[in-house]
This record gives structure tokens, C-alpha cells and sequence, in this order.
């Protein structure tokens, strides 16, 4: 019990650091809150049109997802998935930030590299897939999270299916308004303008 509570306070902290923010300020791209989607995460980043900028915030977003996973089975075994969990809740709802901050899909990258690589790779690829198909950054997102606890369920690892479907339900409610335009065809893609 005692070890859940350490788990979920710990990725959320790890998740709750914004470093596209905190990347954007340092380097002087302005505050990415105020531009795109006001997301801090990677994508919006790319539209500050520092790519150098956005490669980093997608790795660091993605690492700190992987070190919550990490250090969670370290420290208290078996407390992985809501470490997990926790870590995407930070990144989406961070604290200092007042509660607003990213949509989860970097951090959640990270998190299923951390805990099974197989079906990382294989929702890596439907990522890619998803990304030259459409050339819209939520679409392929919201198409990697959906594949992830159908891919672990298929690849035998029925056991992360729950955290899985708990994490897509998180980037799903942060892609609200994502959904919102692509339903009315005005979701921008990858590198048009503003
Ligand atoms: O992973 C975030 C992406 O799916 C959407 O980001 O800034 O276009 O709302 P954005």
C-alpha cells in the first residue's frame, strides 16, 4: 500500500517537470504555452520552429516517463503500471504550471519503452505508420495509444493491458480538442503554418 503511495508521488514529481517550458525559456523560444495548442509538449515546441528544441523536449519527455517506470521497480516492485500512470498524469497536469501542461504521448512513450520494449517497437511503427499516412501529430498519437493494450494483449502481456488502457484514456481526454478540430477538418499538420 505504502509503496503505491511512494510510486504515484514519485512519477508524478519525474512527470511534472516541463521541459518543453523549461527547454524554451532556457534557449530563448518564447513561452510555448502562448503559441499553437499551448501545449508544452514536443509538438508545439516544433512550431516555435526550433527542431533542435522539439528532438529534445520529445526525448526528455520520454525519459523521464522511462526513469518514473525504472525507478518505481527499483525501489517497489510490482508498483510499474501506476508509476506509470502517475508520470503521464504529471507531464499532463503538472503542478507548477497550474495544472496544465502537456498531452502525455512523449511520457507515454517512455513509459512503454520502460516497461516492454517489444511492444514499444511495435507501436513505434504504427506510430511512423500513422504519422506519414495523416502528416497531423495527434492522429498518429491517438493511433499509437489506441494499438498499445490491443499490441500487449496480442503479444502476450495481458498484465499491462489495464495500465495501458488507463494511459490511452489519459491522452485521449488530453487530445479533446484535437479531436474537436480534426472532426472539423481543422487540425493543422506537421509543419504548415499557423
Ligand atoms: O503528442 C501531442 C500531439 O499529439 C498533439 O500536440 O500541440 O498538436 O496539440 P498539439
Amino acid at each position: 500500500q505504502t509503496d503505491f503511495i511512494l510510486a504515484s508521488i514519485a512519477g508524478y514529481l519525474l512527470g511534472s517537470i516541463p521541459f518543453g517550458l523549461l527547454l524554451t525559456r532556457a534557449f530563448g523560444a518564447g513561452d510555448v504555452r502562448q503559441i499553437g495548442s499551448g501545449s508544452i509538449g514536443a509538438t508545439n515546441v516544433l512550431r516555435t520552429g526550433r527542431k533542435g528544441l522539439a528532438a529534445a523536449t520529445v526525448l526528455l519527455d520520454a525519459g523521464k516517463g522511462a526513469a518514473a517506470v525504472l525507478l518505481s521497480a527499483m525501489l517497489w516492485p510490482g508498483t510499474e503500471g501506476v508509476a506509470a500512470v502517475a508520470a503521464i498524469v504529471g507531464h499532463c497536469f503538472p503542478l507548477w504550471l497550474r495544472f496544465k501542461g502537456g498531452k502525455g504521448f512523449a511520457t507515454a512513450a517512455g513509459v512503454l519503452l520502460a516497461l516492454a520494449w517489444p511492444v514499444f517497437l511495435i507501436c513505434a511503427a504504427i506510430w511512423a505508420l500513422a504519422a506519414v499516412v495523416s502528416r497531423i501529430s495527434s492522429v498518429a498519437s491517438l493511433t499509437a495509444v489506441t494499438a498499445a493494450p490491443v499490441a500487449a494483449w496480442l503479444m502476450g502481456r495481458g498484465d499491462l493491458v489495464v495500465t495501458l488502457v488507463a494511459v490511452a484514456v489519459v491522452v485521449y481526454f488530453q487530445h479533446r480538442a484535437n479531436i474537436g478540430r480534426l472532426m472539423r477538418g481543422e487540425e493543422p499538420r506537421v509543419g504548415s503554418k499557423p
